[in-house]
């Protein structure tokens, strides 16, 4: 039996490969440095839907125009859904979208967490939901509706270059869990509160906010090590490192830390909150290597994820709801073609538990 499914094919798939052994992620024939180089996450969305929904007309403006009909959702959002954790309240909004399987759904499910996260977080505030602007792009949209002011481009930039980086990354938990109930045909809905779901545990797109946890905790570069040497001997994991399947570096984590040095020069985030992740990492890098000689435990996307979304002004409760901001577009991609094949997915278990009595 294998517990955690490890090295076990349960797709094939045209949308995104990671090569676990040399740091490398391929979307649609494209290199994550070439996409953050050249690609809006409007582009990475035609990307990802070519040839599974119809796609006419521009990205962007269908991308905004969705934005708009999703905010109608927020209308009735009533005060024990605003209280959830962030993350919590965008499900039970996004549930409330039909379930269909057409592009206007997908684009939809895309539009929503751009819009309810950011709503959320106002409202929780005591603050009025802003209403989007679709003529502006997805990720500079999500800022202003979330500070109000229009962000500066770099600010900008810095999000957009999130949500493309973590658009789509092979069999993770969360597209697993799209795919499975894409499966059963429950339709994309369904599939998108299946995966949102799965994001949310901190072993997957819950570790950024205890990255910033961790990251204050250890206070100051001189006294990361013995902070980090602490919690590994009470056997506490380091939240933003170690892989189910990269060997080496998440080549995410550098595109967020390219993305970070970006914003650092234009004055946009603290260069001691920098200097003190880069100790942090340095030193728990040193010490897992000392204390797992044979398993190779590296940086994260989720790491430089952190301090990316801190810098942009997301509280860290919000950090998951961020993640699923980008990634929904990776889920709606796969749910599509997985209910494309037709196939049920339904792996078997091996029965443990004791067996009947046999009559006396
Ligand atoms: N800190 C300390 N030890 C670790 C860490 C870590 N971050 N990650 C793994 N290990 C240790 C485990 O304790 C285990 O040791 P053991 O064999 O003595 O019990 C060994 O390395 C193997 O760990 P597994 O959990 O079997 O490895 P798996 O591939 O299942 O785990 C995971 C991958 C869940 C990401 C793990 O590395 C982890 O918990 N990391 C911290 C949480 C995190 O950063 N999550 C975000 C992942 S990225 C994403 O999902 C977007």
């Amino acid at each position: 039996m294998n517990a955690g499914l490890e090295d076990v094919v349960a797709a094939q798939t045209v949308l995104s490969d990671v090569d676990g052994k040399n740091g490398r992620l391929v979307v649609r024939g494209v290199s994550l440095d070439d996409l953050v180089a050249t690609s809006t996450y409007e582009d990475v969305l035609g990307l990802l839907f070519d040839g599974f929904f119809p796609l006419s007309g521009a990205m962007p403006g269908a991308l905004g125009t969705a934005r708009l009909a999703v905010f109608e959702h927020l209308a009735a959002a009533d005060p024990a859904l605003v209280a959830l954790p962030p993350v919590d309240g965008m499900r039970a909004l996004l549930a409330r979208l039909a379930d269909g399987d057409d592009l206007q759904s997908a684009l939809r499910l895309v539009a929503a967490p751009a819009v309810f996260i950011p709503a959320l977080l106002r409202l929780k505030a005591g603050q009025a939901a802003l209403a989007p602007d679709p003529s502006l792009p997805h990720a500079a949209d999500a800022l202003r509706m979330l500070t109000g002011a229009m962000p500066t481009q770099q600010q900008a930039a810095a999000l957009d270059c999130y949500l493309v980086t973590v658009a789509d990354h092979g069999l993770n938990a969360s597209t697993f869990a799209a795919r499975v109930v894409a499966s059963t045909q429950a339709g994309l809905t369904s599939s998108v509160l299946a995966a949102l779901s799965a994001l949310k545990g901190p072993l997957h797109g819950g570790a950024p906010g205890p990255v910033l946890d961790m990251l204050d905790a250890a206070a100051s570069p001189e006294r990361a090590p013995a902070w980090i040497a602490a919690e590994l001997a009470r056997g506490h994991r380091l939240m933003g490192f170690g892989h189910r399947v990269y060997r080496v570096r998440d080549p995410r984590a550098d595109a967020l830390k390219a993305a970070l040095r970006r914003l650092a020069s234009a004055g946009a985030i603290d260069p001691a909150r920098l200097a003190l992740a880069e100790a942090v990492e340095t030193a728990a890098l040193a010490q897992l290597k000392a204390k797992k000689p044979d398993r190779p435990l590296d940086t994260n996307v989720e790491f430089y994820t952190a301090l990316l979304l801190e810098a942009l002004g997301f509280p860290r409760a919000a950090f998951t709801g961020v993640f699923a901001m980008g990634r929904v577009g990776g889920w709606v991609a796969h749910a599509r073609e997985q209910a494309e094949t037709g196939k049920l997915i339904r792996p078997s278990s091996v029965y443990v538990g004791p067996q009947p009595q046999a009559a006396a």
